[in-house]
């Protein structure tokens, strides 16, 4: 089992899609150039979805060509419709995020369609990208719970895995996009997916809603996934589903990981800078576990030891 994480930087998609104050394109630019200084090299800066559904991405295609382009970077666009992904692969993405709800209701509210149409459109935009020689990951959101519905069922989120990887996805993230979940909900869901896909298929997504995000992370790491992901901050939510909080933040995630002998390749004290520059700009104070400790040191005047 390798000790490399991938560590995947959604705050300016999830983080800001859900902020009352809509970040300007330049200083989006500015957060991802932070973030590859940080040594960040996965990034989902933007979602190609209606602007009056969400106007804090109706910036897609003017911040695209202002991300950094240094070599050995990974970009992904979330795609809601067939029409976002022929806008995310003209703007000159090779990877997409789809969307998949466990629930007719939530696949209402995000993307006005039923679960069944929702799964059919994503069966269409994976043909379409394996045409275009697109890459997929398929988001599984609600796999825990249903912001509406309530608990889902562990089978729910594996038949709709199997359906998606059927259908071409190259890889599927386990979202619990309301932070509703727990361990042995992870465990019980990831277990005979990982048996009968592999690890490297899976990432997992999650929220801090109840503060269970991180032993649902190390559950996810202890059985072999290796792909995360995480906002800057702890930002982020989802404007349909009510009630959820922010991502488990990326500089949590990355201290879980290292101080458990997994690399991430990612630099808490660079992260520092990324997120004083988010906190200012959506006005509203950020920062993980983490860094709350690390100030507190600071404060009493000695240097944080973090390993
Ligand atoms: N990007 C930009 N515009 C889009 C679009 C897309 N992906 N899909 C549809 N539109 C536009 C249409 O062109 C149309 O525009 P018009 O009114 O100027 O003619 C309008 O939106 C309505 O189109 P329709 O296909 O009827 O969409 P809808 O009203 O059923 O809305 C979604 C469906 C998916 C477009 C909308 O709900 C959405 O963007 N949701 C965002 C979901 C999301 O990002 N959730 C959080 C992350 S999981
Ligand atoms: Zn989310």
């Amino acid at each position: 089992m390798s000790d490399t994480v991938i560590v995947n930087e959604v705050g300016l998609r999830d983080g800001l899609q859900n902020q009352p104050v809509t970040v300007d394109t330049d200083t989006k630019a500015r957060l991802a150039r932070l973030l590859v200084d940080a040594g960040v090299r996965y990034l989902e800066p933007v979602s190609f979805v209606s602007p009056k559904a969400i106007p804090q991405m109706a910036d897609a295609a003017a911040l695209t060509p202002r991300l950094p382009a240094d070599e050995g970077l990974h970009y992904t666009a979330l795609v809601p419709n067939l029409k976002g992904y022929q806008l995310a692969r003209d703007a000159g993405y090779r990877t997409v995020a789809l969307v998949l709800s466990t629930t007719d209701t939530f696949n209402q509210r995000n993307l006005n369609m039923s679960l069944e149409q929702a799964a059919a459109s994503c069966e269409n935009i994976i043909a379409a990208a394996r045409e275009d020689g697109v890459a997929t990951r398929t988001y599984i959101s609600g796999a825990f719970a249903c912001p509406y519905d309530g608990p889902v069922p562990v089978s729910l989120p594996q038949q709709l895995t199997e359906r998606m990887f059927a259908a071409g996805s190259d890889e599927v993230a386990i979202a619990d996009t309301i932070g509703a979940g727990n361990p042995k909900q992870m465990k019980d869901i990831m277990t005979p997916l990982i048996r009968a896909f592999g690890a490297e298929k899976f990432f997992v997504h999650l929220h801090d809603t109840r503060g269970l995000a991180a032993a649902m992370a190390w559950e996810a790491a202890d059985l072999g996934v290796r792909r995360f992901d995480a906002s800057v901050g702890g930002l982020g939510g989802c404007p349909f589903a009510p009630g959820a909080t922010g991502n488990m933040a990326t500089e949590d995630l990355v201290y879980l990981l290292e101080s458990c002998g997994l690399k991430t390749g990612v630099d808490i004290q660079g992260l520092r800078e990324v997120v004083a520059l988010a906190a200012e700009a959506t006005q509203r104070p950020l920062g993980g576990r983490i860094l709350e400790w690390m100030a507190s040191q600071e404060k009493r005047g000695k240097t944080p030891c973090l390993w």
